[in-house]
C-alpha cells in the first residue's frame, strides 16, 4: 500500500500516543522520548482494547486494561497476559511530515 500522510511530526507529543485510521486499521501513533516516531497496532492482541489508550514507559506501549508492555519497533508483548504482537508499520517523516504505510511490517 501507498504511505499515508498523518500530520506535522511536531504535532505529535512525546510519550502521548495517537490514534489514527488508515484505511479502516487503526494505528497507534507514538514519539518516544528519543523524538522517534512509531506506528503500532492500536488493537491490543488480548482483547479489544484500544492501545493508544494505555500507557507509553521506556520502548513499550502498555495496555491499560490488564497491563500487556508491547515492544514499539517490533510489537512483541513482553508480559503477559498478551503473548500475540500486534503489527507494526513503516514510518517515514519527509519535509517535517509523518507518513505511515498501513502495510504490516514483516518481524522475525
Ligand atoms: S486487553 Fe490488553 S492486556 Fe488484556
Amino acid at each position: 500500500m501507498t504511505a499515508v500522510k498523518i500530520c506535522p511530526a511536531a504535532d505529535i507529543a512525546v510519550n502521548q500516543p495517537l490514534k489514527v485510521t488508515i484505511e479502516g486499521v487503526p494505528i497507534a501513533v507514538v514519539k518516544d522520548s528519543a523524538g522517534t516516531v512509531h506506528a503500532i497496532g492500536d488493537t491490543c492482541s488480548h482483547g479489544e482494547i484500544a492501545l493508544s489508550e494505555g500507557f507509553v514507559e521506556d520502548d513499550t506501549l502498555e495496555c491499560w486494561a490488564h497491563g500487556s508492555k508491547f515492544e514499539l519497533t517490533t510489537g512483541k508483548p513482553k508480559n503477559f497476559p498478551a503473548f500475540e504482537p500486534v503489527p507494526v508499520y513503516s514510518v517515514t517523516i519527509t519535509d517535517g511530515d509523518v507518513y505511515i504505510d498501513p502495510t504490516p511490517l514483516v518481524i522475525s
